[in-house]
């Protein structure tokens, strides 16, 4: 039997979403990047000039402001469509300011809160890959299968550096490798559910597998 729920946990640019979305469309589930609705949190208080240190102020946000997340309405990489309020805000969410902020913003408990409750919600529906951090720990913890997709900062720093190249914009590796560093600090250190594979997932290392050989492992973990 297909396990109902796969939650698929790791660090920042380990793979989870490219090998997530090929896992939920060969299964014919439903991909859930959690992560996107933290970025959404973000670009909306960073918009609306909102000191992210005013926890109150940005938990606020997280309770009250409309984010969806929908299948793909373009075909230009996207993996879902990110809208607040109705605007698309895929891009946006993406941008370096909210990849400065997301971290602090994911330290919230307020935030995590409101978002998580949102995220067991969908995720007890079933049929669905969900994405993030701690998908296994917290949100679904009785997810029949877990995974923790893990890489070195330096492999996972590689590939942000490559995806930026991909959409012809300027990119630093240093630069990247040591923003990776600092986000993998703050979520794995962070009072509120910090990153940390669940005691019952499948850990897979992605250093020396590529794409498909990590998509063809989790296959095999579903049969
Ligand atoms: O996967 P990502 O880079 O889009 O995640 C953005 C931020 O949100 C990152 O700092 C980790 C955090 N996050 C989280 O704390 N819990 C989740 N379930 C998903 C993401």
């Amino acid at each position: 039997m297909k396990p109902k729920t796969i939650a698929l946990d790791g660090p920042a640019a380990s793979g989870k979403s490219t090998v997530g979305s090929r896992v939920a469309e060969a299964l014919g589930y439903l991909f859930f990047d959690t992560g996107v609705m933290y970025r959404a949190v973000t670009w909306t208080a960073l918009q609306r000039g909102v000191d992210l240190s005013d926890k109150d102020a940005v938990a606020q946000i997280a309770q009250n402001v409309p984010i969806d997340v929908l299948p793909p309405s373009k075909n230009d990489g996207r993996a879902c469509d990110v809208l607040v309020e109705k605007e698309d805000i895929t891009w946006q969410c993406r941008r370096p300011e909210v990849d400065a902020n997301v971290s602090t913003v994911a330290a919230n408990a307020g935030v995590r809160a409101a978002l998580s409750k949102q995220q067991r919600r969908i995720g007890l529906r079933g049929k669905v890959v969900m994405v993030g951090r701690d998908i296994g720990t917290v949100v679904i913890p009785e997810a029949e299968l877990k995974i923790y997709l893990d890489a070195s900062a330096e492999e996972r720093a590689q590939r942000r550096y490559d995806e930026i190249i991909a959409r012809k914009e300027i990119a630093d590796y240093a630069e990247i490798l040591a923003k990776v560093k600092e986000r993998d600090h703050i979520d794995s250190t962070r009072d509120v559910a910090p990153l940390r594979p669940a005691d019952d997932a499948v850990i897979i290392d992605s250093d020396k597998l590529d794409a498909n050989q990590v998509f063809e492992e989790i296959m095999a973990l579903c049969k």
